[in-house]
């Protein structure tokens, strides 16, 4: 049912814990099923130069919050904000359908850090104006 990738990323989660003085900070739940994903973002000159996470969930949602802060890691603000749920979903070689939902979490953590960023230093992130925490990651 599960790749091999995400047995990985579940078994050894990368980027796991805090940064203390994150730049932004994101925290997102499922309604639904009631987990939680809080995302640390470290940021020099609009480069993610360190990135952190904690789930407190399923193992999809482990899997794909430890495989988005690998592909933010190092990245611009704007390459960050290009990654969608199905490309974690992809990177991870896929997920069940019924678990794809638990990588919208992972693209909402890292828009919901990046939000906070954006109001703690008054920047403007280019696509975060119609960004929506409320939205059901079930909907997609
Ligand atoms: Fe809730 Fe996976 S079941 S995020």
């Amino acid at each position: 049912m599960y790749s091999e990738k995400v047995m990985e990323h579940f078994k050894n989660p990368r980027n796991v814990g805090e940064i203390e003085n994150a730049d932004g900070i994101g925290e997102v739940g499922n309604p639904r099923c009631g987990d939680i994903m809080k995302m640390y973002l470290k940021i020099e000159d609009e480069v993610i130069v360190d990135v952190k996470f904690k789930t407190f969930g399923c193992g999809s949602a482990i899997a794909s919050s430890s495989m988005a802060t690998e592909m933010i890691k190092g990245k611009t603000i704007e390459e960050a904000m290009s990654i969608t749920n199905k490309a974690v979903a992809k990177a991870l070689d896929g997920l069940p359908p019924v678990k794809m939902h638990c990588s919208v979490l992972a693209e909402q953590a890292i828009k919901s850090a990046l939000l906070d960023y954006s109001k703690k230093n008054n920047v403007h992130i280019d696509g975060l104006e119609d960004f929506d925490l409320t939205e059901d990651p079930h909907e997609h």
